[in-house]
């Protein structure tokens, strides 16, 4: 099995990596923003199956070097993760209120939210091709469901997140021309103890807050299930549907 998680420097993206890592890999490819300052790269050392590639969102033409290297070593994928994401940071934090919002902040969170997964897809197609069973998924966030939002707040989060839904259901559609045997889907990790999270876990419900190792697990069999017939789809990390 060969293996893309992007965004495995640390959080759900470390987690997975360390769940394909005990798998049955041919090669594993894994990408931080800076690899060799990343908590994961002490985890999971380069070697003979494992590279580490730099990526950053707001960089494609970074994107396209790791898609360059990627198909340089191996012909076809077999799962491609993509886990970046960001909520709040230097740069943007989620709006509570109308007057919160800033034009920058939305871009960016539209460049790291939603741009990644689908110039990776771009930046891997040849590897994607073909008749061999592939699972691309981006980690998205429940909250991105237009439909299923009643609180409001978080605009650059909700709208970036829901346009990532767009690009992979779009993606979901052309991908299975490519390779008959492809499932392209969106991915709710469920409310999960890492960095991003940190400052909003107060009003978790007990119980309610997942490892990363858990949620990964999960996710990591999701997919392990997901048939070509369910591509386009956005589950959460039960494997339930989540509406668009
Ligand atoms: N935690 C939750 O409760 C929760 C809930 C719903 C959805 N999610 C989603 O789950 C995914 C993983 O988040 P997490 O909880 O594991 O958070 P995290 O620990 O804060 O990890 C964030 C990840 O995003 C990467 N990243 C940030 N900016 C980037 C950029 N410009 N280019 C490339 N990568 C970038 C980071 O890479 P570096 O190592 O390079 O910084 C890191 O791998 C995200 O998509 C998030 O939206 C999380």
């Amino acid at each position: 099995m060969n293996v893309v998680i992007q965004g495995a420097g640390r959080g759900i993206g470390l987690a997975l990596a360390n769940i394909a890592k005990k798998s049955e890999i041919n090669h594993l490819f894994l990408t931080a923003r800076d690899p060799i300052v990343a908590e994961g790269f002490k985890h999971l050392p380069p070697g003979p199956s494992i590279t580490w590639l730099p990526l950053d969102n707001l960089i494609p033409s970074s994107i396209e070097k790791a898609g360059e290297t990627i198909l340089s070593e191996i012909d076809k994928l077999d799962r491609v993760i993509c886990c970046s994401g960001v909520l709040r940071d230097e740069v943007i934090k989620p709006e509570k209120r109308l007057a919160d919002i800033d034009a920058s902040a939305l871009t960016y969170a539209y460049q790291v939210n939603a741009t990644g997964p689908i110039l990776l897809a771009k930046a891997l197609l040849p590897a994607l091709r073909g008749n061999h069973r592939l699972q691309f998924a981006g980690i998205s966030a429940r909250v991105g469901s237009i439909s299923d939002n009643q609180l409001g707040g978080w605009y650059s989060y909700r709208a970036s997140k829901a346009a990532q839904n767009q690009l992979m259901r779009t993606l979901s559609i052309e991908m299975a021309r490519y390779n008959p045997n492809a499932c392209v889907a969106t991915l709710h990790p469920g409310t999960v103890d890492t960095a991003l999270s940190k400052p909003f876990q107060t009003h978790v419900p007990a119980g309610s807050l997942f490892k990363s190792e858990d949620s990964a697990t999960m996710l990591w069999s999701v997919l392990d299930k997901l048939r070509p017939s369910e591509t386009g789809g956005f589950y959460a990390y039960d494997g339930t549907s989540i509406p668009f």
